[in-house]
């Protein structure tokens, strides 16, 4: 157990951000949570304005700030690769220079040959960090939870087909974790000083290929498994355009995440379960968490 201390929470009206917040307030944290609409912000903690494409805008909502969590990116943007950059090279500088003692953020899991997408998570974990405050990077494959980019795709394609014809990426093998493992091992970081420095390695229990995880989300959505007939020729930019048109996910969010389907995404490190203990949910569990937050919100 950290001590209770002042945490920025940026990205904190997204997928994760927005389940972070309550958490650290739970836990006893004063939590400010960043967004470029504080006047919309409904949530708990103390909203502030702050814009990482716009660095005057944060020094006010860091100063006084201990622990910041960095859960900003530009998916959607073609230009996401130097957007992102920037905006972490400017967020280390200003937390810096307001003192804060610690920068968590949450990174994409991957070894060698990593996609654009990947590359960009793992350059902004150093950038984060060049200005001289220790970074807490966590790496997470897909993170499995309502309202989540990749578990939509997921939950879409299984509702939207009968039968799915998937490209040759969907044999590779990734290690998906839930919303909730996420959630609990970000606030198990803040403030923890052993934690440093340090980059970790985060998942859940089962290692799938996203043919497995395709037919294990809708065994638990409809009680059956799916034909599936896998594709050698459908390249990802065929893929994006088609997973834009079976789900509401945009093309080039869909083509950046396709992108980094060719790369194995498993853990090999588990250090982080000596630092914040407790077991992972399995997918299925995962799963069937998401479905019933999705069907109550
Ligand atoms: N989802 C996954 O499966 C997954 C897996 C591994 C790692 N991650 C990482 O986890 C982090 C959070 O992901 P997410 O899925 O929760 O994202 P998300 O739902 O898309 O939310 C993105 C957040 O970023 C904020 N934002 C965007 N541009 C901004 C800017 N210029 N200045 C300030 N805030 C800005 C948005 O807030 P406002 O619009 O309110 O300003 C929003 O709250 C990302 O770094 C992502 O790379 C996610």
């Amino acid at each position: 157990m950290t001590e209770p201390c002042t945490v920025l929470v940026t990205g904190a009206t997204g997928f994760i951000g927005s389940r972070l917040v309550p958490e650290l307030a739970a836990a006893g944290h004063r939590v400010r949570a960043m967004t470029r609409r504080p006047e919309a912000y409904e949530g708990p903690g103390e909203p502030v304005a702050g814009d990482v494409s716009d660095p005057g805008t944060l020094a006010a909502p860091l100063e006084g700030v201990d622990v910041a969590v960095y859960l900003v990116h530009s998916l959607d943007d073609d230009d996401f690769e130097r957007k992102d950059a920037d905006a972490a090279r400017a967020f280390g500088l200003a937390a810096a220079a307001s003192g804060t003692r610690q920068i968590v953020y949450l990174g994409g899991l991957g070894k060698d040959d990593l996609s654009a997408h990947l590359r960009s998570r793992r350059e902004v974990e150093r950038l984060l960090g060049e200005s001289g405050v220790p970074v807490t990077v966590l790496r997470a494959a897909i993170v499995v939870g309502a309202g989540g980019i990749s578990w939509e795709m997921t939950r879409q394609l299984v509702k939207n087909l009968p039968a799915m014809v998937v490209p040759r990426w969907a044999a590779t093998r990734t290690q998906p974790i839930a919303l909730d493992d996420v959630v609990r091992y970000l606030a198990g970081v803040v403030g923890n000083e052993e934690a440093y420095d340090r980059a970790f390695e985060i998942g859940g229990p089962d290692q799938l290929s996203y043919v497995e995880m395709l037919q294990q989300a809708a065994e638990v959505i409809s009680g059956s498994r799916v034909p599936i007939l896998t594709v050698p020729v459908l390249t990802p930019r065929l893929s994006s355009y088609w997973i834009s048109f079976v789900t509401n996910v945009d093309a080039t969010t869909g083509r950046n995440l396709i992108d980094s389907m060719g790369t194995e995404v498993i853990v090999t490190d588990h250090a982080i379960r000596d630092l914040v203990p407790g077991e992972p949910i399995t997918y299925r569990e995962a799963v069937r968490r998401a479905l019933a937050d999705s069907s109550a919100g």
